[in-house]
């Protein structure tokens, strides 16, 4: 499974990808406000840093202007990937980026015949969002469990899953159970999942333990 880091925080995304742990970004326009800097130069920066696909998002609602902001992201480099909304007009950007040869994800789907209509799009990516399906009390990991089984079903549809929305450690679990292609992980859950208690105190015991003998590896 990949991991992408959900943010468009330069400074995090920076320290995430020497971990090595990192296969490419993905922003939206909320992520990207949030950091009150200039949007391109912001991608410009990620695309430097990461060599996987970074999303960034259109922010046109009709498909010609769609279509045109869609083509200037993805000239900012080499490895953008154009984020369009699930909307008959994103849909129609996708078709048209993607014959062109443009990774596009269709993003904020929330059902599965939404992800059918992506992947008929020649979508790269289809961005279920499971976090948001749950604040609404809908099980957000039924609908992974639902696209992936249905994309397996004919080999000639390429669209990778891109679970999104993602809020702690157990929904990257659960995806990775279901056969998921890509998980988008905010920074703070990329972190999460590292950490076990036990791991703490085990290696608390060993270093106590090791200190005790008296011994040093490296001389
Ligand atoms: C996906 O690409 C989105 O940026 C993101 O996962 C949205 O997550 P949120 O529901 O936490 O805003």
């Amino acid at each position: 499974m990949k991991f992408f880091v959900d943010t468009a925080d330069t400074e995090e995304i920076r320290e995430l990808a020497d971990t090595g742990l990192l296969d490419g970004v993905t922003t939206n326009p909320s992520l990207v406000a949030k950091t009150g800097r200039d949007f391109f130069t912001v991608i410009q920066e990620i695309c430097s840093l990461i060599d996987g696909p970074v999303s960034a998002e259109v922010a046109a609602t009709d498909f010609k202007t769609m279509l045109e902001e869609g083509k200037k992201l993805a000239g900012l480099a080499d490895n953008v990937a154009v984020k369009v909304p699930l909307t008959m007009a994103g849909l129609k950007t996708c078709a048209e980026l993607s014959r062109a040869g443009t990774q596009v994800n269709v993003t904020l789907c929330f059902s599965a015949a939404q992800a059918i209509l992506a992947a008929k799009a020649g979508a790269a990516f289809v961005s279920p969002f499971v976090g948001r399906l749950d604040d609404i009390g809908q099980a957000g990991m039924d609908l992974i469990g639902d696209i992936v089984q249905i994309y397996d079903n004919y080999a000639d549809l390429k669209t990778e899953v891109l679970v999104a929305s993602i809020r702690n450690p157990t929904h990257i679990v659960e995806a990775a159970l279901l056969g998921a292609d890509v998980c988008t992980i905010p920074p703070q859950v990329l972190k999460q999942l590292v950490s076990h208690p036990l791991t703490d105190k085990g290696l608390a015991a060993f270093l106590a333990d090791w200190e005790k003998s008296g011994q040093s590896i490296l001389g």
